[in-house]
């Protein structure tokens, strides 16, 4: 990360879930509840998997996942919750930065819920690999914030790009892709003291075509 120039972005973000026992809510992010409750299970990646719950929402529903994080503290502590939860034995818990290295495979859908840093994270060519990991007839879902929240500061450095922005990089061959669904959509947040603030994110949705048969 971009703070501290000594400490590797794994640190950083080890550090920032060390902050408390956790960090995110719980529950599984909603546009991947939305978006996946009508797809058959089968095999799912999840990229910057952290804490876990959208790995355990998956495998509660059939698929067996992937799922990876560069945080080797969010992902001692979702596998903690993917045991509680029943589900350990339909998650691979692998540590990636993915700017380096990505999960061997090919998935019926690749997930990547708010893969943002302000480290070093080369998010545009993370995400063509993943386009690149979908299977035949497989879904790429991408979610992220569309601004920063009124209580924190602008990150230059930390890229927070339009749905279309997000296509374009993706560089997907023409004619072997579909889009679903390209929206940018409001939620509540809580603010640091509680308060309820309402941000903006984006999400995208493709699938490869299926093979011809
Ligand atoms: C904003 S959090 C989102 C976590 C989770 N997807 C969710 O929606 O709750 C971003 C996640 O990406 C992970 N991450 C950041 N840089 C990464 C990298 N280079 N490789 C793999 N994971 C990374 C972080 O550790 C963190 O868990």
């Amino acid at each position: 990360m971009t703070t501290d120039s000594t400490r590797t972005d794994a640190e950083m973000w080890d550090d920032r879930y060390r902050e408390s026992d956790r960090i995110w809510s719980g529950n599984p992010n909603v546009v991947l509840v939305r978006e996946v409750e009508g797809l058959g299970p089968g095999r799912a990646l999840d990229l910057g998997c952290g804490e876990g719950a959208d790995a355990v929402w998956l495998a509660r529903w059939g698929w067996h996942v992937t799922a990876t994080d560069i945080s080797r503290v969010a992902l001692e502590r979702a596998a903690v919750h993917a045991a509680e939860a029943g589900v350990a034995d339909r998650i691979d818990w692998q540590w990636h930065d993915l700017g380096a290295s990505f999960p061997e495979g090919e998935y019926d859908l690749v997930s990547a819920q708010f893969l943002h840093s302000m480290g070093d994270l080369p998010r545009e060519a993370i995400l063509r690999r993943a386009a690149s990991a979908v299977a035949p007839g497989g879904v790429l879902l991408i979610v992220g914030h569309a601004g920063f929240p009124s209580w924190e500061h602008d990150h230059p450095e930390m890229e927070l790009p339009t749905t279309d922005e997000v296509l374009a990089s993706l560089e997907l061959p023409e004619g072997e892709w579909e889009v679903l669904l390209s929206e940018e959509h409001e939620r509540i947040q809580n603010d640091p003291d509680g308060n309820p603030t309402t941000r903006t994110d984006n999400a995208l949705k493709v699938r490869r075509r299926p093979a011809d048969r």
